[in-house]
């Protein structure tokens, strides 16, 4: 019965698209194509938030450090989730996130177990940072001894960087100056457990003397990813940091992974393309509604 509906549904559609073809100018038919991969977005969107719900639990279970110690669930593009209705305190760092996702941060943070590193990589002036530290310092697994590692080039871009700052009492830098003073001073309150460096992902023309990113510091257990969409950025902090992910531990939040939902398609967002690539290791958990970040546990060589 299905398998005929949808055929009919299908003859349907090629019917209205050879009438449309020839009937419409091509700047109508670009708009029609437009809509159409809208479309196909949210038909997969619904796709992917029902295989979640079906298969909620994640094996091994996760635990939170943290208050109710609640397990780690898959919750896609949900209108309630486990971090909507959590209370954290105002940021007061200009952000490029939303509050869902300042929201997130601090939730995410609270499933941290100590058996790895924290690392961050692309934190602009900082409001990120503030708010994992913020979730982190709520976690007794993030013990004294231990901090968030942060990298970025910290080369200052003044053509999509200043507009963040309208309306904030800081002056845009000049361009391809250095932000990490300004990066340490919006992140003071924290400034004894973050350990920052300038470290390039990719040549961007301006960061020539900025060095490659490498990393020394043992087992990673949570990644934050918030340095762009382009393959090549994405697979510089992998293959550095990959071989000391945990299988079936390590969470990967990418803060870009939805851009692929763009429409018109912009060449440049890759990163779906990316988690695609490594063909099952990344166990895809959390796709957040009011923002573009989705997560990921690391399950290993399959
Ligand atoms: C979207 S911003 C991050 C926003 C930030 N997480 C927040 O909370 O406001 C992207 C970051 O990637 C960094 N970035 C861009 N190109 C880079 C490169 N080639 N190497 C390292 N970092 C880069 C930028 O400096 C910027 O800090």
């Amino acid at each position: 019965m299905l398998k005929r509906i949808l055929h009919r549904g299908a003859e349907e559609l090629r019917r209205l698209y050879n009438v449309l073809a020839v009937l419409l100018p091509s700047c109508a038919l670009t708009r029609l194509a437009d809509e159409a991969l809208r479309f196909r977005h949210r038909l997969n969107d619904v796709v992917r938030r029902r295989k979640a719900r079906k298969n909620s639990e994640i094996t091994p279970p996760i635990t939170a450090q943290t208050h109710t110690s609640s397990c780690l669930r898959r919750e896609i593009l949900e209108k309630t989730t486990s971090w909507s209705e959590l209370n954290i305190p105002p940021c007061p760092v200009p952000s490029m996130l939303t509050l869902d996702e300042m929201r997130y941060y601090h939730y995410i943070s609270s499933f941290y177990s100590g058996a790895g590193a924290v690392v961050e990589i692309g934190p602009w002036i900082g409001s990120s940072t503030y708010n994992i530290v913020g979730g982190l310092l709520d976690n007794p697994a993030f013990s004294a001894d231990k901090h968030l590692y942060v990298y970025d080039d910290f080369v200052w871009r003044s053509s999509w960087m200043n507009k963040w700052l309208v309306g904030t009492d800081i002056a845009p830098l000049n361009n391809h100056d250095s932000f990490l003073p300004l990066f340490h001073k919006m992140t003071g309150a924290y400034a004894g457990r973050i350990e920052a460096q300038a470290m390039k992902l990719m040549d961007a023309g301006d960061n020539s003397d900025v060095p490659w990113f490498k990393w020394e510091h043992g087992a990673v257990e949570l990644c934050f990813i918030d340095c762009g969409r382009a393959l090549k950025m994405n697979e510089t902090w992998y293959k550095e940091l990959s071989p000391h992910f945990i299988p079936d531990r390590t969470i990967i939040v990418m803060q870009d992974w939805q851009n692929f939902k763009n429409v018109p398609e912009q060449f440049w967002e890759n990163t779906k393309i990316f988690t695609d690539s490594k063909q099952g290791r990344f166990d895809h958990i959390h796709e957040l509604r009011h923002s573009g970040t989705a997560t990921f546990i690391y399950r290993g060589k399959m």
